[in-house]
């Protein structure tokens, strides 16, 4: 079921292997964005999204939200996990099925099997946003990958090196695209141009991306 899905979206999708552990699909989503994306009203019902602070005390210009058992957030006492939204005070809102499906079909297209997402970072960019260069390393699991799904307005994805001296790439996402990075690319440094103004039919004046991950310790 979960790989039909991946499949049958794009008979033959584009698989970019941009380096080792780095693949992208442009465009494997296209079909199913408008389901996808029909979850998000529900999940912004229960936990919105939110410009969290960081630890130095600057506020991010791309607004979050989560969903899973865990959620990534930011504050004055640092970058972590957390099972509750500190915003509610209530646990997250689930995973949808349909996105849990759709990234351990992509992960295991990637090369990495048994990809079960527990906490799903949901951004949402304004033209101006960006996320400067950094590592998901909050996550107690490095084997297991990170899953990413862009939609709406396209964004030039930054993909460094494991270390800030390494040469950074700039990659065009743009809607529906599916990037994984995992095993040997676990920990490079990547982030996100400002966004550039625009409209989309499905997210309007925004870019959405959500990106899957397991953050939480393996199961013995
Ligand atoms: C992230 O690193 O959490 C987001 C990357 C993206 O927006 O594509
Ligand atoms: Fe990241």
């Amino acid at each position: 079921m979960q790989t039909d899905l991946f499949a049958t979206l794009t008979p033959q999708p584009e698989r970019l292997d941009l380096a080792p552990g780095v693949v992208l699909w442009r465009q494997q989503l296209t079909t199913a964005a408008p389901a996808l994306l029909a979850e998000l009203p529900a999940l912004l019902a229960c936990s919105p999204f939110r410009h969290m602070q960081t630890p130095g005390g600057h506020t991010l210009s791309v607004a979050m939200s989560n969903c899973g058992s865990l959620g990534w957030i930011t504050d004055r006492q640092g970058y972590r996990y957390s099972p509750v939204d500190p915003q509610t005070g209530r646990p997250w809102p689930a995973i949808p099925a349909s996105w849990r499906a759709a990234a351990s079909a992509a992960a295991q297209a990637a090369g990495f099997a048994d990809f079960l997402p527990d906490a799903c970072l949901i951004n949402r960019y304004a033209p101006g946003a960006r996320m400067g260069l950094h590592q998901d390393k909050d996550e107690a699991n490095l084997d297991a990958p990170i899953v990413s799904f862009s939609f709406g307005l396209a964004a030039r994805f930054l993909l460094g090196g494991l270390t800030r001296r390494d040469k950074v790439e700039r990659i065009w996402l743009t809607h529906g695209d599916v990037l994984v990075w995992g095993g040997p690319a676990r920990l490079r440094l990547h982030g996100i141009q400002a966004v550039t103004p625009g409209q989309h039919p499905l997210t309007g004046a925004y870019r959405i991306n959500l990106t899957l991950r397991q953050a939480g310790r393996p199961q013995p």
